[in-house]
């Protein structure tokens, strides 16, 4: 089974990685010469550290990156299985990309895209065939994280869906399958953990150390909202929040925050530019900005409620079963325990009710219950058990 992966920065070398390491030869396609050229040094590199680790031996090394043919020229996809496009997230580029790849490889290849914010739909539609298209979302580092979304455009056929989640499932990776809507699972159901978080660091004034702190001691989070979107860059974060906002036709559960905003505009963007929620030319004084857990307690339960509702709203809309919204959340983006689980432990009357306090409050759609809480409430009903 040969793969072509297209774009080879920091997802595709990823992806290429992946299939290589599960013996596919794999084409990793650029326009970039010097793109090409980096990923073939960072692979050097990360396969180095793997036999420091114990992970791989020498020869595993050479079988890995024999398998891996660095191109220019698409002409090379003429005999692959399996096309995987991970270039710049721009809806007319891909489409161009595909348009191209479309008349080279054979009738029967799999054309995918990595996308992590456009439609499925809208690129299979660039397609003569577009029934062979299907969106495969792996996550950063892409050989690390466990998690791939599998999203079938409308037009995807079945025999697509099923022969692309099983080439993904034998590259070890947990699959779960996703209706075509923005941000898929993960990119919706993660938006309150960083804009709820934001909202009340503005309305508060605690400080996203505090906030960070709390999250990690009362929640079980690896790592805080603050730090985490430091880390991805707000840059990256905010698009992803204003895209799934606009998607939403301005639902008010995603409204963009301006303080991220005005972070991207001065270039504070994070770890990556020495400055974002955190300064990171100075040392952090951890020990002089933890608040007490019984004051930071509700800012806490109202980011994980209102993760809840927002697992709940993917469900009511059908974009995913409850185990694999749990499943995504868990390997996607390491959260401490599923949200239905965690609605299950809660409560969901205590649910409903925390949702209704908020709504009372404010008297903004943003804090709207899911008539799925609701109405599993009512009936004295839990997601599992
Ligand atoms: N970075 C992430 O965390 C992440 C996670 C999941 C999905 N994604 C998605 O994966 C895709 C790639 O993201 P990335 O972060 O790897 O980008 P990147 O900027 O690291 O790499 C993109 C590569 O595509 C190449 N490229 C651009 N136009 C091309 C073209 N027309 N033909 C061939 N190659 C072309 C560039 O030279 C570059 O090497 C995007 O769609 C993004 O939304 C990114």
């Amino acid at each position: 089974m040969k793969i072509a992966v297209i774009g080879s920065g920091t997802m595709g070398s990823g992806i290429a990685q992946i299939a290589a390491t599960h013996n596919c030869p794999t084409i990793l396609y650029d326009i970039n010469k010097d793109a090409l050229q980096k990923s073939k040094e960072k692979l050097e590199k990360i396969l180095n550290r793997l036999i420091e680790k114990g992970r791989i031996d020498e020869s595993q090394k050479k079988s890995i990156q024999q398998n891996i043919t660095y191109s220019y020229d698409l002409n090379d996809f003429k005999d692959v299985t399996l096309v995987i496009e991970a270039i710049i997230e721009n809806l007319d580029v891909k489409k161009k990309v595909f348009h191209d790849v479309e008349s080279i490889v054979d009738p029967n290849c799999i054309i995918a895209s990595n996308t992590s914010s456009l439609s499925i739909t809208s690129l299979a539609g660039s397609l003569r065939k577009p029934e062979r298209f299907i969106g495969l979302h792996f996550f950063n580092p892409a050989p690390l994280m466990k998690l791939v979304e599998i999203i079938p455009a409308l037009q995807t056929s079945e025999q697509t869906t099923s022969a692309a989640r099983s080439i993904i499932d034998g590259w070890g990776k947990t699959t779960v399958l996703v209706k075509d809507t923005p941000g898929f699972i993960v990119n919706k159901v993660a938006r309150p953990f960083y804009s709820e978080a934001i909202k009340i660091h503005e309305e508060t004034g605690l400080s996203p150390m505090q906030l960070d702190t709390a999250i990690k001691n009362i929640g079980g989070f690896r790592m805080g909202p603050f730090e985490l979107t430091d880390y991805i860059g707000h840059d990256v974060n905010y698009i992803v929040t204003e895209t799934v906002w606009k998607a939403f036709y301005y639902d008010p559960r995603y409204t963009p925050s301006f303080s991220q905003k005005r972070l991207v505009e001065a270039g504070y963007l994070g770890r990556k530019s020495g400055k974002g929620f955190y300064n990171y030319n100075e040392e952090h004084k951890t020990t002089e900005d933890v608040a007490d857990a019984k004051v930071m307690q509700p800012y806490v339960d109202r980011i994980i409620i209102m993760l809840i509702n927002e697992a709940a709203d993917t469900l009511f809309k059908g974009i995913a079963t409850k185990e694999d919204i749990d499943l995504a959340m868990t390997k996607g983006v390491n959260y401490p325990k599923g949200l239905f689980q965690w609605a299950d432990e809660i409560g969901l009357q205590n649910c409903v009710d925390q949702m209704d306090a908020l709504y009372n409050e404010y008297h903004s759609d943003r804090y709207r219950c899911c008539p799925i809480l609701r109405k599993m409430a009512n009936q004295n009903q839990s997601f599992f058990t």
